[in-house]
């Protein structure tokens, strides 16, 4: 029984709208999936909303109920998709192109997926320089695109009689940019936006427009989006959930479970290669240096932020650490990772780890965009604002109040995660300190 007053969390009644800006691989993956789920055609491997369960009370007292019935989540039925994106394909023909699903499976979902027409993109050739398609919105400054896209989301609202919205970005990786002066205020920000300013990148723009009109957003790419003062500030005021960023799939992923360990166990690391070949869009765009320095920038900084070398010199403080990405057309979706680690043991004895992930990107990307999408309508309904730290599990980079430093290891941020949603319920947080020897 629930020892604390459960958090008031409203209903998730009606139709939940997931608007995508990018229906590329990883968002057609996900659509496709959601839809061959909903036909009993697959299971949703790797969702935590779908399968995972979640431990009440003490382990002798057998509660483990799933979490999609322990909190009030969107049914699958009641997802509606639309998005953007500079090509006009329909999302059946961008699954199609994309050779992620088989053309057997996405026969059987040709109908819904063929009335996902993407609406034209924003979109700016600076910050993506690799692809070029038709479907953009040419005319105005950045201001009036802001105003074309809340007017999109507006229509797509009514147009399928929506209850609630929620936007996340699975566009391409934009160019790495710092903040600047007008991302630091509001007012500086929509200063910029009317007199188009070069630094506001296209995702910058789509998440003004989402929380402008009320919906949260959550960052799947490593850009910096709505990681800035004012959209942050912004955020708060309008009291809408922001997440990001870049999904933690893949390598990455592998990098979080091992480093903890080590560290957990004090052992040393030398160095640790990184290196992939990946022959998708996604791979093609990250060809370009710019774009490719927004990835490494999330990539390099899990391992410095799980091993502290500031807190562990002898062990961790002339770690070499290198990640290379290389787009290799032959694979697609069918990204190959290899990690060699130097690790070193008592009296600094060296040992070698090679981990060779023959992945599929996207396959791995899809229930996290479900997850997401379902946990930020939870935390809009239960009135939760500004940066969703306990989501933290799904992301390269894990937003965090300014001081903070991210937390990366796996297991905590699902402590973190499962912890929040039994807050919510007014159950007792597990934080496995129970003193139970003591009785
Ligand atoms: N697949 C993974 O495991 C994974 C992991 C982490 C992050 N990501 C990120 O997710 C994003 C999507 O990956 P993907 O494999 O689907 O890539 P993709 O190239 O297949 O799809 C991205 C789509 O975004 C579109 N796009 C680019 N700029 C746009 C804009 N301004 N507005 C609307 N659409 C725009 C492109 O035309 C493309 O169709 C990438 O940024 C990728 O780095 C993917």
């Amino acid at each position: 029984m629930p020892t604390q007053n459960p958090v008031n969390v409203a209903p998730a009644e009606g139709k939940l709208g997931v608007l995508i800006p990018g229906i590329g691989a990883v968002s057609t993956t996900f659509i496709a999936g959601v839809e061959a789920v909903k036909r009993g055609l697959g299971q949703p491997v790797g969702s935590l909303t779908q399968m995972a369960t979640i431990r009440l009370g003490k382990r002798t007292d057998g509660r483990s109920p799933y979490i999609k019935d322990f909190v009030p989540l969107a049914g699958l039925n009641d997802l509606v998709f639309g998005g953007w994106d500079i090509y006009p394909d329909t999302a059946y023909e961008a699954a199609a192109n994309a050779k992620v699903l088989e053309a057997g499976l996405l026969e059987k979902i040709k109908e819904p997926l063929q009335r996902i027409k993407p609406m034209p993109a924003v979109f700016e050739q600076d910050y993506v320089r690799r692809i070029h398609g038709p479907n953009v919105k040419t005319t105005g400054s950045k201001m009036d695109k802001a105003e074309a896209l809340m007017a999109d989301i507006a229509g797509f609202r009514k147009a399928n009689d929506c209850s609630r919205l929620v936007m996340i970005w699975c566009g391409s990786t934009e160019v790495f940019h710092r903040p600047t002066e007008v991302h630091q205020s509001l007012s500086k920000f929509e200063e910029g936006l009317r007199r188009s300013d070069p630094e506001i990148a296209p995702s910058q723009i789509y998440a003004y427009a989402a929380l402008k009109s009320g919906v949260p957003f959550a960052n799947g790419a490593p850009n910096l989006t709505h990681d800035f003062p004012a959209l942050l500030d912004l955020s708060r005021d309008r009291g809408v959930p922001v997440c990001g960023k870049d999904f933690k799939t893949g390598q990455t992923f592998m990098k979080t479970l091992l480093a903890p360990g080590f560290k957990a166990r004090m052992l040393g690391v030398h160095g640790w290669f990184s290196t992939n070949i990946l022959g998708n869009r996604d791979g093609e765009v990250l060809e370009d240096p710019g774009s490719f320095k927004s990835k490494e920038e999330t990539k390099l900084s899990v391992l410095e932020q799980i091993l502290q070398p500031h807190l562990y010199p002898n062990l961790y403080k002339d770690l070499y650490h290198a990640v290379r990405i290389n787009y290799y057309p032959p694979r697609g979706d069918a990204k190959e990772g290899w990690d060699n680690i130097d690790i070193f043991g008592w009296l600094g004895y060296p040992m070698q780890i090679k981990i060779d992930f023959l992945c599929r990107d996207s396959i791995l990307a899809a229930p996290l965009v479900l997850d997401l999408i379902l946990f930020m309508d939870l935390a809009q309904r239960t009135g939760l604002k500004g940066i969703q730290e306990w989501l933290s599990f799904y992301f390269k980079a894990p937003m965090t109040a300014p001081g903070l430093y991210p937390e990366h290891d796996i297991f905590i941020q699902l402590m973190k995660l499962k912890n929040t949603l039994r807050w919510m319920r007014g159950e007792d947080l597990i934080t496995h300190l129970g003193l139970e020897y003591y009785d």
